[in-house]
């Protein structure tokens, strides 16, 4: 069952539309079924996903006045896990639309109960305002996500919202949870973003998501070109923030999610290295070996029982030269003939030694 979070806050131009598309986008591009629903008039979620509202068929208003149902209205966006529910001006007519019908409140509710299934993450993008769109969004969510803006009046706002989820818990729906609240448009070099950080979280604890969203003019310049962050500029900090912000939803809603990725990047990360290894590493040096360790078999057999003393002694002989094979059968062959003369010595010496070696164990296990 799909996670239906309303993206809300009474004030306006505090980071709604930008969290509704970027954070939808976001989630969508990692894998997630994502329903983004306009709530608001201005359609400037519908746009920044690149939706051209003069193209839109059937929008909210269409439900909202009981002419289709929300299923027929849905429309996909770039992202193939991505999809749209529109918005256009006439939204506006809604309000009065609804305030003649006995269900008001719970239009969006039933409507989204037939499709919620489909979702992993159903997002309203709320309007500023109180009336009876964003009651409807309230009635039907599971959560609230608050944008806070780093500025000075934000505080004062988020007094207002605490209350208005107060009476929505009350009259309208129980079950309804903050999600989190999450600090937009921060300045980490002002102390007044730092100072809102610290009041926001002193007051909320818990309740403030981890991830900040930086100021960043990438997320101004996207709405522009009808594009989340992640397709505008993947590498800037505003990418990063929503990516991270998703990520903090996931390790409620679905960890498994977050599980399975951290497994395939270790198998990602162990994979090249591997290859790497057997390729420059493995190959060439098994075939060094493979050209000189018959020979050094059959020089070295002839004399029995020094065998490991002359695989031990051309070992490294055949590692240290990289290239310069020349020089590296010289180098072996002078072993090789060296060892001809030392191996009556060694064999001997090997020989004196493992008697003794036997004694010794002899000894210990005597003793
Ligand atoms: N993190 C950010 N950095 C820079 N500009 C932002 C950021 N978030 C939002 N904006 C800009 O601020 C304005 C208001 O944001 P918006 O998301 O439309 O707010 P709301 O939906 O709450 O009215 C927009 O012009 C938007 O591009
Ligand atoms: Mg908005």
């Amino acid at each position: 069952m799909g996670r239906v979070i309303a993206i809300t806050n009474q004030k306006g131009g505090v980071g709604k539309t930008t969290t509704a598309v970027n954070l939808s986008a976001s989630l969508a591009q990692r894998g997630h079924k994502v329903l983004v629903i306009d709530i608001d008039p201005q359609g400037n979620a519908t746009s920044g996903l690149g939706i051209d509202k003069n193209t839109v068929q059937k929008s909210l208003y269409d439900v909202f006045a009981g002419e289709c149902g929300l299923d027929q209205i849905i429309v996909p966006s770039q992202i193939p896990t991505l999809w749209i529910a529109p918005a256009t001006p006439d939204l506006v007519g809604s309000e009065v639309e609804l305030s003649s019908r006995e269900d008001r409140q719970f239009v969006l509710k039933n409507e989204l109960e037939r499709i919620r299934a489909q979702f992993n993450y159903i997002f309203f993008d709320c309007p500023p305002s109180l009336g009876l769109l964003t009651v409807n969004s309230l009635v039907a969510a599971d959560s609230l996500l608050v944008p806070l803006q780093c500025e000075y009046y934000a505080l004062e706002g988020i007094t207002a919202l605490v209350q208005t989820v107060e009476v929505a818990k009350q009259n309208l729906n129980p079950s309804l949870e903050i999600e989190g609240v999450v600090l937009t448009m921060h300045d980490g070099r002002t102390n007044l973003s730092q100072q809102i950080e610290k009041e926001t979280r002193d007051f909320f604890g818990d309740g403030v998501f981890e991830t900040v969203i930086p100021r960043n003019v990438k997320l101004s310049e996207c709405p522009s070109f009808g594009q989340p962050i992640i397709f505008y500029d993947p590498s800037s900090l505003g990418a990063g923030a929503y990516d991270s912000l998703g990520r903090e939803l996931d390790k409620k809603h679905y960890p498994y999610m977050l599980r399975s990725e951290e497994n395939a990047a270790k198998k990602k990360a162990k994979k090249p290295a591997v290859k790497k290894a057997t390729k420059k590493a493995a190959k060439p040096a098994g075939k060094k070996i493979a050209k000189k360790k018959p020979a050094t078999k059959k020089r070295a057999t002839k004399k029995a029982g020094a065998t490991k003393v002359a695989k031990r002694k051309i070992g490294p002989a055949t590692k240290k030269p990289a290239g310069n094979k020349t020089a590296e059968k010289k180098t072996t062959t002078k072993k090789l003939v060296t060892k001809k003369r030392a191996t009556k010595k060694t064999a001997a010496k090997t020989t004196k030694l493992k008697p003794s070696k036997k004694k010794t164990s002899r000894k210990k296990a005597n003793g």
